[in-house]
This record gives structure tokens, C-alpha cells and sequence, in this order.
């Protein structure tokens, strides 16, 4: 007898073609109004969408850039930071954060996390700042936290350590544009912000995209030369720069999705809290934090069963990713600023147990429910 079981429909770990669908006529709109203009390189709608973002945080400078890495690099290149600098940063994050700063010379001095936030731990940091000033080679000048997962870091602790050490607070917000940490937004709770658009990213372009947030004129204008180039209005070459600036179709695009995106936000709350009381019993489910809301880039669940549960989703054809289960410190590139395995150990044990689950504004009730169902199924099969 052939097996006539239904097979499930398979879930998407990101949903940009169900936004995109739902979005698709004004999305059009903007752009035929970009090909009849035809200033495809910082024409009007970058300067209207750096606008429309610094309006949605509530005040201070945007400079919107060709990635997240970019303005990460723009950043560090405004401070000045290179050769014979370190810059503290967790190892629990994507690559771009440290290689960031490897790329402007310096040199990254990986940083413990948090047990429950995932993020960077501010004791931790004020010890690893100790240690890099007792051993004198590299000159603490800068932090640069990551708002992992969407969750914003510690930013009242990890801004008195960098206070006291006089360190230059750089925050890596690439997974949590939308995110507060008390009444404020990412993006102004740091002395500059660096976020990034890529399509999966909360705030999602159709192609790559960041942007840079900072209080201070001066910073933003120096920020707006380097990404063309170190170029000031008068064409002189007054920094080295690059080629960092956002594509007006991309900046067309994210006006549109930029007006959905509270709505957006509001969907992946409620799938977050969903997801949250249908597991709490069985993982462990996210930390919420009371003086933080989170953007939700990954909905992201820690257990000691995790390869059963993810063997359990993959069946149901629902997709599960581990993230840094290889942390930066244990990469290659990052070899010569280590100290190898076991030196950080709260980042590793989170490799070993972190599962992240589909998490997108298209999130339905009934899948989330089927998700959670089939995590429920496995951890109890373990107890049995
Ligand atoms: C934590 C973090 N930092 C930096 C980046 C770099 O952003 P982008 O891919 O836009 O260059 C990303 C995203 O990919 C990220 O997740």
C-alpha cells in the first residue's frame, strides 16, 4: 500500500515574497516614479527616506549606506580607528561586526554574552578591558554591541563602561531597527548606530541597504563624504572613503515598506507571544527584558534536545537554524585576536543549544501552532 499520508506544505523560515505581494502596488508605484526621474545615485528619495527614519526614531541624523557592513566600516572609519586599536564586540554575531574592524586594521577583542539577553555582557567587557590595558598592546578605543536577534543590548551598563574607559559606543543594530531599550529606539542609544536593510533584515529592502544614526551634525556630514568617497561639495578628497551610498530603488522601496513596518513590528510581537506560550513549557523560550522590546529578527529557542527537535522540523518540512553555533573567535580569520576555545564560554554553550524557528510579518496563527506542536512532540519524546 503506498503511503498516502498528506505531505505538508513546506514553511518559509523568512516570508519577503508574501510582504512583497502584500505590498506590491505602491512598491511599483515608487518605482516607475525612480525610472521616469532617472537620478538612479542618491536621488530624492534617499534623502526623503533619511528622513522618514530619523522621524521614526525620533530625531538625530541618518545617512543611509550601500549595507550594514558599510556602515559599520563608515563608522569606524569616522572615529579614526585603525592600526594599534581595539574594539570590544561579542563573538555571538555575524561576521561583519568584527570584520569590520579587522578590515580598518584594528583589532577585535571578542567580548562574552549575556546568558539571557544573548548579548554583549558589560562585566565581561569591563574585564576585557582591564586585561587589553595591562598587556599594552592594542589602545582600547572603541564597543560595539550587537542587538542579536533583534534584542537591544544593555545599552545604560555597556554606556557607563564606555564612559568610565572613555571607549566610543558604536551599536550594531543590523537585526533591530524597530527595537526600544527604555524610551528610546535603536538608533539613538549609542553615540552611532549602524542598521542594516538586507531583505531578511525587519526593515527589509529588495537588495542590499544600511543605514547610520548618530545625534551629532558634524559625525553625520563626515558620515554622508566617506560613503562618496571622502569627496566634499566641492569635489576635493578630504578622507579616504568609499563607494557606501544606498541605491535610490532601494531607498523607493523602503519607503514603502517603511510605512508597513509598525504594522510589521505588531505582526512578529504577536508571533513572538504566540510562539511563547506554546513552548514555554518545553524550551526555553526568549527573555524579555522590561526595559527592552525586541524586533524580532529571529524568534529563537534554547534546549538540550535541539538536534532532536530540529530533526522533528526538518520531517515536517518546517525549516530551524542554528545560529554562531561556530562562534567568530573559533573562525579563521579571527585566529591571531583569540584565545581559542573554552575562553568564552557562555557564546559557546548558546552555540551548542540555540535553535531559531520561521519568524516573518506573514506568520500565521495555525502555522505557528503546527511549529510548536512538532517542538512540543520532540522534547517529549526525550522525556519518555
Ligand atoms: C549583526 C550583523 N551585523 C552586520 C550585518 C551586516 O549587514 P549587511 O548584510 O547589510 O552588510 C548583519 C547582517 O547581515 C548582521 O546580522
Amino acid at each position: 500500500m503506498p503511503d498516502t499520508a498528506p505531505v505538508p506544505a513546506p514553511v518559509p523560515f523568512v516570508d519577503i515574497q508574501g510582504q512583497t505581494r502584500r505590498l506590491r502596488e505602491r512598491i511599483d508605484a515608487r518605482i516607475r516614479r525612480v525610472l521616469d526621474h532617472g537620478q538612479f545615485i542618491l536621488g530624492p528619495e534617499v534623502r526623503e527616506l533619511e528622513e522618514a527614519l530619523a522621524d521614526y526614531v525620533g530625531g538625530g541624523h541618518v545617512v543611509t549606506t550601500g549595507s550594514g557592513h558599510d556602515a559599520i566600516l563608515i563608522a569606524l572609519m569616522a572615529e579614526g580607528i585603525g592600526p594599534g586599536d581595539a574594539v570590544f564586540v561579542p563573538a555571538f554575531t555575524f561576521v561583519s561586526t568584527a570584520e569590520a574592524v579587522a578590515a580598518v586594521g584594528a583589532a577585535p577583542i571578542f567580548v562574552d554574552v549575556d546568558e539571557r539577553t544573548f548579548t554583549l555582557d558589560p562585566a565581561d567587557l569591563a574585564r576585557r578591558v582591564a586585561a587589553v590595558r595591562r598587556a599594552g598592546v592594542w589602545r582600547p578605543r572603541a564597543v560595539m554591541p550587537v542587538d542579536i536577534f533583534g534584542m537591544p543590548a544593555d545599552y545604560a551598563a555597556i554606556g557607563a563602561v564606555a564612559e568610565a574607559e572613555n571607549l566610543y559606543l558604536l551599536a550594531d543594530a543590523a537585526q533591530s531597527f524597530g527595537a526600544t531599550f527604555g524610551n528610546r529606539r535603536a538608533g539613538r542609544l549609542a553615540a552611532a548606530t549602524a542598521t542594516s536593510f538586507f531583505p531578511a533584515k525587519p526593515l527589509g529592502a529588495a537588495g542590499d541597504g544600511g543605514a547610520l544614526f548618530t545625534e551629532d551634525a558634524g559625525r553625520a556630514a563626515e558620515f554622508r563624504r566617506l560613503r562618496v568617497h571622502g569627496l566634499d561639495a566641492a569635489g576635493d578628497c578630504l578622507s579616504v572613503g568609499m563607494t557606501g551610498r544606498l541605491d535610490t530603488l532601494q531607498a523607493a522601496i523602503l519607503l514603502v515598506k517603511l510605512e508597513a513596518f509598525p504594522d510589521d513590528l505588531e505582526r512578529r510581537e504577536a508571533a513572538a507571544r504566540r510562539y511563547d506560550a506554546a513552548l514555554a513549557a518545553h524550551v526555553e523560550v526568549p527573555f524579555r527584558a522590561a526595559d527592552r522590546t525586541c524586533a524580532w529578527a529571529l524568534y529563537t529557542i534554547l534546549s538540550d534536545r535541539r538536534e532532536a527537535i530540529r530533526k522533528a522540523l526538518a520531517d515536517a518540512r518546517i525549516p530551524a537554524r542554528s545560529y554562531y553555533e561556530k562562534a567568530l573567535h573559533l573562525h579563521p580569520a579571527f585566529a591571531r585576536f583569540s584565545e581559542g576555545p573554552g575562553s568564552l564560554p557562555v557564546t559557546e554553550r548558546l552555540g551548542r543549544r540555540n535553535l531559531s524557528l520561521p519568524m516573518h510579518s506573514e506568520l500565521d496563527a495555525a502555522t505557528i501552532d503546527r511549529i510548536a506542536a512538532v517542538v512540543a512532540a520532540a522534547v517529549s519524546a526525550g522525556r519518555t
